[in-house]
């Protein structure tokens, strides 16, 4: 089990690139590693398509996806034909790797496995996991989803943006926040200290307590 803010493991693994060693292959980037229950599933095809789609989005943000699944090297390249058909995507490279776990010794190591969903011979099968590791190889963010249900990854790409955001400024952002939406003031800075770090000014709500603590300020 790995925490928030924790060193990722730098595991190996084989993938349909190849033998990646994980921080290796994360270089200077950020990265978000996501599982999927199987290969030849259909809501994992129209996840695999989409992240295909938006990877030009995450390289804008200097993030690298990898996805894993427990099935072999040749299931995976067998079952990428699919996806870039489903996808309508017409490349010859699918653009990231995928991971081959058939020892499960990764998923078991990042708590990826489903406690319901077992595949054909009554194994195990991987949930949606989805970890986002940044440049310094911590996990920043970790969410698991049931294999019935697929993910949102524009809601992935706006997490990232925020993770970007206030790492470099002294803002917090709030529900349903979109880039370029105003941002709340971090609890912990003090109001004069919140004048000079935010040129462009903050409001305070009122709210029945008295206490102004809902400081909305433009995203810096
Ligand atoms: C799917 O990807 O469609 C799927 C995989 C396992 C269980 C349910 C759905």
């Amino acid at each position: 089990m790995v925490n928030l803010g924790d060193e990722f493991p730098n595991f190996e693994a084989e993938t349909t690139v190849g033998k990646i060693s994980f921080h290796d292959w994360l270089g200077d980037s950020w990265g978000i590693l996501f599982s999927h229950p199987s290969d030849f599933t259909p809501v994992c095809t129209t996840e695999l398509s989409r992240v295909a789609k938006l990877v030009p989005q995450f390289e804008e943000r200097n993030v690298k996806p990898i996805a894993l699944s427990c099935n072999s090297i040749s299931s995976h390249l067998q079952w990428i034909d699919d996806i870039k058909s489903y996808g309508g995507l017409s490349i010859k490279n699918f653009p990231y790797p995928i991971i081959a776990d058939e020892s499960r010794d990764l998923a078991v190591l990042l708590g990826m496995l489903d406690p319901v969903e077992k595949d054909s011979d009554g194994l195990p099968l991987t949930c949606r996991s989805v970890f986002i590791i940044d440049s310094a190889k911590k996990l920043r963010l970790s969410i698991l989803y049931p294999a019935t249900t697929g993910r949102n990854f524009n809601e992935i790409l706006r997490v990232i943006d925020s993770l970007l955001l206030t790492d470099k400024h002294k803002v917090a952002t709030p529900v349903d926040w979109e880039k370029g939406g105003d941002c709340m003031v971090l609890p912990h800075i003090k109001s004069e200290e919140a004048k000079e770090l935010f040129p462009k000014g903050f409001s305070s709500v009122i709210v029945p307590s008295g206490k102004a603590y809902i400081r909305i300020t433009p995203q810096p």
